[in-house]
């Protein structure tokens, strides 16, 4: 399978030429309650229900690891996690920084200003130097949908995409799944509402891509200009409806996960105003009262406290946001531990898990 499209989630086990690839399916074969086959994390588009749930059950094991006094564990001894982020993160880059250094890794950090991509390196070249430098796991943010397909193309690091264009960004997907199960159980029939700018944003469809496998029903929310045409017209994904009235939507929801307002929408014509959206499609504690008792509100970040949720609602008693950051660090530890555990280890056989190593 090729890493070439969006939409095609990375080589399965064979394909892309890289290290070990029988290793691979050798040590994912071996550990018992783990089946890992995957080479790249890319998108979460054709992942199966049971792929997702292997991704959160190693994340709660991460989740113990982070409880200990010492929050590290050995499994990435002598691997090299390189952070290419050639635009602005603060929870993603932060939280893969803690993971990969959690797990012992190695870490380079790259970022478009202050590197060569300010000389108008291109970024094939980068990916050259990447592959140089010798990363055993490439996390890429990259403003154009694809990029983190073109990087996995042309090296034979695994590559994490760290959110590209507005195609996807399947950690935030995989995270927002972990907290609002731990929230909420098991997510089978549970109705989960996102508002706002569903046109425009990576973390829309990767919520989509991972709360529908585990059962959830999606109500999408916000203006009909900044929903896709086709969705907006009733051709929407299986397990999603769209609901133009918010009160509506948020009638008896288990759940509601705002998105970022992005400005300049307003700039280019799609917005009447951001007071009126705030007015229209801002979550204000009226509002999330109209879902179940104690359903929760999350937000990926960064938010406009004020335009799309009220600061009430953001610090409220419902609000998950705060798990959602300390969340991403545990399901980053399970992805690169998945990850660098299949493309072979410095002892040739792949890495013990860290919690029956533990035990
Ligand atoms: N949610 C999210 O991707 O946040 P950052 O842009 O801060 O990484």
């Amino acid at each position: 399978m090729s890493a070439s499209k969006p939409g095609v989630a990375g080589a399965a086990g064979g394909g892309a030429p890289g290290r070990g690839s029988d290793l691979r399916k050798l040590v994912a074969g071996r550990r018992p309650g783990v089946k890992w086959i995957r080479r790249h994390v890319l998108d979460t588009d054709d992942w199966s229900r049971e792929e997702i749930e292997t991704v959160l059950d190693q994340t709660r094991a991460m989740v113990e690891i982070l409880s200990r006094p010492i929050r590290r564990a050995p499994p990435l001894r002598g691997r090299t996690v390189i952070l290419f982020f050639a635009e602005v993160s603060t929870r993603t880059r932060v939280s893969f920084e803690l993971a990969a250094k959690a797990l012992s890794a190695d870490v380079v950090n790259i970022t478009a200003t202050g590197s060569s991509v300010e000389k108008g390196e291109s970024l094939l070249d980068t990916v050259r130097t990447l592959q140089a430098l010798g990363g055993d796991v490439v996390v890429i943010r990259h403003g154009s949908s694809g990029a983190p397909y073109f990087v996995a193309e042309r090296t034979e690091s695994a590559v994490i995409n760290a959110g590209d264009g507005w195609h996807a960004h399947p950690t935030q997907g995989l995270l927002d799944a972990y907290t609002l199960r731990e929230a909420v159980g098991e997510l089978g029939g549970k109705r989960v509402v996102i508002v706002g700018d569903i046109l425009h944003s990576r973390v829309a469809r990767s919520d989509i891509n991972t709360l529908v496998p585990l059962g959830a029903r999606v109500t999408l929310s916000g203006p009909p200009t900044l929903i896709p045409v086709a969705w907006r017209c009733g051709e929407v994904p299986a397990g999603v409806t769209y609901e133009p009235e918010l009160d509506r939507a948020l009638d008896g929801a288990d759940a509601v996960i705002a998105l970022r307002l992005q400005r300049e929408r307003q700039e280019s014509g799609l917005l009447p105003s951001v007071r009126e959206y705030s007015r229209v499609w801002g979550l204000s504690e009226e509002r999330v009262a109209r879902m179940r008792p104690g359903a929760p509100v999350m937000h990926p970040g960064p938010m406009n406290e004020g335009i799309e949720i009220d600061a009430a609602v953001a610090h409220g008693s419902r609000s998950l946001i705060e798990k959602q950051v300390a969340n991403g660090v545990a399901v980053r530890m399970a992805l690169l531990y998945l990850l660098a555990a299949g493309v072979g280890g410095p002892d040739g056989a792949g890495l013990p898990n860290p919690i029956e190593k533990r035990g």
